[in-house]
C-alpha cells in the first residue's frame, strides 16, 4: 500500500519521510529553508536574471517541489522587486511586454508520480509552525526535530497555482484518494483539496480545465495585496516552461537533448540512492551543462567529489552563511564561478578510500548492484583509510 509519512520541520513547511527508502526526503531543520540555502542562494539566481533572458533548470529529484518552488518563488520576487517603482516591466534595461517575455524551462524528474503530482498541494505556510509536531510517528524524524523553530522563507500561494495548472492534467484517482484522506488534511492547503470534488464529480464534464483555470485565477487574485496587483503582468512573464518526467532520472536525462544553467541533484543520500552519484551519470550530466552553468547538491561527501573531478569538473563548496558552516557542493565547467574551494584537507579526503566512487558504465544498475560492486572494489584498494588521514591530518 501507498504510505506518506509528513512531518512538519522547523520552518513550518511540509517534510515526508519515505519508508520504502528508509530515509527522508526533508532535513527537519526546514524543507523550505534548505532548498533556499543549498540551492537557490548559492546558485546567484538574481544575478544571472539580470544578465539573461533565458534560464533552463534541471531538477533531479522534484519530490514536492521545494526547489522548483523556491526558484520561482525566488523569481516572482525578483521581478517584483524590479517592477517596484514602476508600472512597467522593465527587465534586463529592456522594457518588457507581453511577447517579450523572460523564458524559464524547467525540467523536472521524479520516479515517484504521487508525491511529484501532489507536490501543488502541501501547504508551506507560518501557521504550520504551531502544528510543528509529528502526524504519523516515526521515532527517526521525532528525534531529528528540534524545539527551535525558525521561519524565514515564506512560499507565495502563486506558486502551488503556477505548478498546479502545469499537472491537472496528470491528475488522477490515486491522486484524489490520496487528497481525501482525513489523515493528511492537515498537511493539505484547502484551497487546492477543495478543487478535488470537482475533479471526482466530473460536474464539469464540457470542459474543466478552462473552469479550473478561471476558478484558479480568481483564487489567485483574491490572495495578492493589491501591492501586488501588477503581479498579474509579472505572472505573464512567468508562463514558463514545465516538464514532468516520471522516470528514472538516468533514462529521463539519456533522453533528453537540453543545455542547463542550473542543476538542482536532491537524490536521496549516495548509500541509499547511490545509481544518481556515480561517476557515470555526472558524465551524462557534464553533457547536460551550459559552460558556465553550475550543478549544486547537498552532499559533502569526498566520493561525490571524486566522482565530480573524475566526470570532468571542476568542484567548489556551498557556504551556508546563516549556518556559518559548509553545506554543500558545486560542480561548474567554469572554474571561475567556484567562490570556495576544496581545501587542503578536502582534497586529501578524497584520495582515501573514503573518495572511491560508485560506478554505472551503462547508467542502468540497480542500487543494490552499484553498492556490491563499490564495496569490492574498497576492500582491494590500496589506499589509505579515512580515518588514518583523519589522525595523521589532525597531528600534523
Ligand atoms: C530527497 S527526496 C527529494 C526532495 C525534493 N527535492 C523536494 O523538494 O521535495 C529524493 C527524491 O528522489 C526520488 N527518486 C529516488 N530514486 C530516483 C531515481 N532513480 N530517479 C528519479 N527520482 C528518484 C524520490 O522519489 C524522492 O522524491
Amino acid at each position: 500500500m501507498y504510505e506518506l509519512y509528513p512531518y512538519f520541520t522547523n520552518d513550518g513547511s511540509v517534510g515526508l519521510f519515505s519508508p520504502d527508502a528508509d530515509d527522508i526526503y526533508h532535513s527537519t531543520y526546514g524543507a523550505l529553508t534548505e532548498a533556499y540555502e543549498k540551492f537557490i542562494l548559492p546558485a546567484n539566481i538574481n544575478e544571472f536574471l539580470k544578465k539573461n533572458s533565458e534560464i533552463k533548470i534541471l531538477d533531479i529529484c522534484f519530490g514536492i517541489g521545494y526547489n522548483t518552488k523556491s526558484f520561482l518563488n525566488n523569481v516572482l520576487d525578483f521581478l517584483y522587486n524590479e517592477t517596484r517603482d514602476t508600472n512597467k516591466i522593465i527587465y534586463n534595461d529592456k522594457l518588457y511586454t507581453d511577447n517579450k517575455k523572460l523564458n524559464i524551462f524547467i525540467h523536472a524528474i521524479d520516479n515517484d508520480k504521487n508525491v511529484a503530482l501532489l507536490s501543488p498541494f502541501f501547504i508551506s505556510n507560518k501557521h504550520n509552525i504551531k502544528n510543528n509536531k509529528l502526524m504519523f510517528k516515526h521515532a527517526k524524524i521525532q528525534k531529528m526535530l528540534s524545539k527551535k523553530i525558525t521561519q524565514k522563507y515564506a512560499l507565495k500561494k502563486e506558486v502551488n497555482i503556477l505548478l498546479f495548472e502545469k499537472m491537472i492534467n496528470l491528475i488522477d484517482e490515486e491522486i484524489i484518494k490520496i487528497l481525501s484522506e482525513k489523515k493528511y488534511r492537515l498537511f493539505f492547503d484547502n484551497y487546492f483539496t477543495s478543487l478535488v470534488p470537482f475533479l471526482k464529480n466530473n460536474i464539469y464534464k464540457s470542459n474543466p480545465i478552462i473552469y479550473f483555470k478561471g476558478f484558479l485565477h480568481n483564487i489567485y487574485y483574491k490572495n495578492i495585496s493589491s501591492g501586488y496587483k501588477k503581479a498579474q503582468k509579472v505572472l505573464k512573464l512567468l508562463d514558463f516552461n514545465f516538464t514532468l518526467d516520471i522516470d528514472d532520472a538516468r533514462h529521463a536525462i539519456i533522453n533528453d537533448n537540453e543545455i542547463y544553467n542550473y542543476v538542482f541533484l536532491d537524490a536521496f543520500t549516495p548509500v541509499k540512492c547511490p545509481c544518481l552519484w556515480t561517476v557515470d551519470f555526472f558524465k551524462l550530466l557534464y553533457d547536460h551543462l551550459n559552460n558556465d552553468g553550475m550543478i549544486l547538491t547537498y552532499s559533502n561527501s569526498a566520493q561525490v567529489r571524486n566522482a565530480f573531478l573524475n566526470a570532468g569538473f571542476y568542484v567548489g563548496k556551498i557556504f551556508s552563511e546563516s549556518a556559518g558552516k559548509f553545506t554543500g557542493t558545486v560542480a561548474v565547467k567554469n572554474k571561475s564561478l567556484i567562490k570556495h574551494e576544496l581545501s587542503e584537507y578536502d582534497l586529501g579526503l578524497i584520495k582515501t578510500r573514503a573518495g572511491i566512487f560508485y560506478r554505472d558504465r551503462n547508467l542502468k544498475l540497480d542500487n543494490e548492484a552499484i553498492i556490491e560492486a563499490h564495496k569490492k572494489e574498497v576492500a582491494s584498494s590500496n589506499l589509505i583509510s579515512s580515518s588514518k588521514f583523519i589522525k595523521s591530518y589532525k597531528n600534523k
